[in-house]
C-alpha cells in the first residue's frame, strides 16, 4: 500500500507531480486559452462583486492560504485576509454578504474550520470550500469549492494536499484575473503554459533527493532551525518549519527573511541552521544581503535556489537548485526539498514519520 515506500509520507511528497497534474485535469486548457472551474463559474457574479476575500484554514492549509493571498492579490487584484479558523470564529469578526470566505481543508473535517464557515454563512457570506476528502463535511456545508484531486493523503504530515491546494488556488486567482481584466490575454496564456511544466519541474526537484540526504545527515542533530523566504516565499519559510517541528521535533521557526533583524537574528551563531529561500526573482538582492547578515553571524546557511544560480553558491554552505519558474509558481518547487529535508531528518533520527506523538491526521476537536 505504500507503493514500495518507507513511509506513507515519501510516497506523497513523490505522488506530486501526478497528484497537481490530477488537480488541473480538465481545467487548465492551455490549448483553447481557459481555466474551467465550475465552482468559480457558476458564482462568477459574487467573485466579481466581492469587496474582498477572507481565507481560513488551520496549519499547513492556512499556510496555503497565505500562499494563495500573495497569488491573488497580485494577479486578480483582489484584497484578501487570511485568518486563522480558530481566531476568526471567537473573535466577532466584521463580515457581510459582501465578503467570499474560502475555507482550505484537506481533510474537510477540522472543527474549527467548519465552525467558522457557519459563523460566516449566519452572516450571509458566500462561502467557498478547497478540500481534498470528497464529500467531506467541510465540502457539504461550503456553497461551492473545488476539489483538489490529490488523492488520499495518509501521513499526517502534509505534503501533497499543499501543492494541490496551491494549484486549485492559482487556478482560481488566473479565472479571476481573467475575467476582471487585471492580465492581459498574453499574460494569461503565459501563466497556464507555464503552469502545465510545473509536474515536470517538480519532478527534477524530487532529483535532489540524495544530496537533500546529505544535508539532512550534517544538520540532524540540531537543537534549532530556522527558515527565512520573502514575498510567496514567505508562507514557504513557515511551511518548512512545520514540518520539521512535526515529525522530527527539532524546534523550528519561519520568518520573512527582513523580520530577522527584528529579532531572531540575535539567536544566530555556528550552530544554527538557518534554510533560506532565495529564488532568483522578485527579492533576490534583498535575500542575498540577509544571507550576508547570517554569514556574518557564523550560521550555517542551506540556500533553496533556482538552478544555475552563482552568488548565493559563493556564500551559502549547501545549496538546492530548483527549476526556474514564474515568480507566483515558485512555492509549487521550493516547498519539495523542505518536505525531504524534514523526513530525512525524521528517519535519521528513528521518529515515527507518519505518525508523529500527539498528532492526529484530522483534528475534529478544538
Ligand atoms: O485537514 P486540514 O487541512 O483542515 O488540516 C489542517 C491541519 O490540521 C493540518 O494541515 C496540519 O497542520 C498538518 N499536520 C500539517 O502537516
Amino acid at each position: 500500500e505504500k507503493g514500495g515506500y518507507d513511509h506513507f509520507m515519501l510516497k506523497e511528497i513523490y505522488e506530486q507531480p501526478s497528484a497537481i497534474l490530477d488537480t488541473f485535469r480538465g481545467r487548465l486548457l492551455s490549448n483553447e486559452g481557459m481555466i474551467k472551474l465550475a465552482g468559480v463559474e457558476d458564482n462568477m457574479k459574487k467573485f466579481l462583486a466581492a469587496d474582498r476575500i477572507i481565507i481560513v484554514a488551520c496549519g499547513t492549509s492556512w499556510h496555503a492560504g497565505l500562499v494563495a493571498e500573495y497569488i491573488f492579490e497580485d494577479l486578480a487584484r483582489i484584497p484578501v485576509e487570511v485568518e486563522y479558523a480558530s481566531e476568526f470564529r471567537y473573535r466577532n469578526p466584521v463580515i457581510t454578504e459582501k465578503d467570499i470566505v474560502i475555507a482550505i481543508s484537506q481533510s474537510g473535517e477540522t472543527a474549527d474550520t467548519l465552525a467558522a464557515i457557519k459563523l460566516a454563512k449566519s452572516k450571509g457570506a458566500f462561502v467557498f470550500g478547497v478540500c481534498n476528502v470528497v464529500g467531506s463535511t467541510i465540502a457539504r456545508e461550503t456553497d461551492a469549492g473545488a476539489y483538489t484531486h490529490a488523492g488520499p493523503e495518509i501521513g499526517v504530515a502534509s505534503t501533497k494536499a499543499f501543492t494541490t491546494q496551491i494549484t486549485v488556488l492559482t487556478l482560481m486567482a488566473l479565472r479571476l484575473a481573467r475575467a476582471k481584466g487585471t492580465m492581459s490575454s498574453s499574460e494569461f496564456r503565459h501563466h497556464l503554459i507555464e503552469l502545465e511544466t510545473i509536474p515536470g519541474k517538480v519532478e527534477e526537484a524530487l532529483k535532489s533527493d540524495a544530496y537533500v540526504k546529505t544535508v539532512a545527515e550534517i544538520y540532524k542533530d540540531s537543537k534549532n532551525c530556522l527558515y527565512l523566504g520573502r514575498g510567496f516565499n514567505f508562507p514557504v519559510a513557515l511551511e518548512g518549519a512545520l514540518k520539521l517541528k512535526e515529525i522530527s521535533y527539532i524546534h523550528a521557526e519561519g520568518y520573512p527573511a527582513a523580520e530577522m533583524k527584528h529579532g531572531p537574528i540575535a539567536l544566530i551563531d555556528e550552530h544554527m541552521p538557518v534554510i533560506v529561500i532565495a529564488t532568483k526573482m522578485g527579492h533576490y538582492d534583498k535575500v542575498v544581503s540577509n544571507i550576508q547578515e547570517i554569514k556574518a553571524r557564523k550560521g550555517k546557511i542551506i540556500g533553496i535556489v533556482t538552478k544555475g544560480d552563482t552568488s548565493v553558491k559563493e556564500l551559502a554552505d549547501h545549496v538546492i537548485e530548483v527549476p526556474e519558474t514564474l515568480e507566483c509558481l515558485t512555492p509549487l518547487l521550493t516547498t519539495i526539498p523542505l518536505q525531504l529535508l524534514s523526513y530525512h531528518i525524521a528517519v535519521m533520527l528513528e521518529k515515527n514519520v507518519d505518525q508523529p506523538r500527539n498528532l492526529a491526521k484530522s483534528v475534529t476537536v478544538e
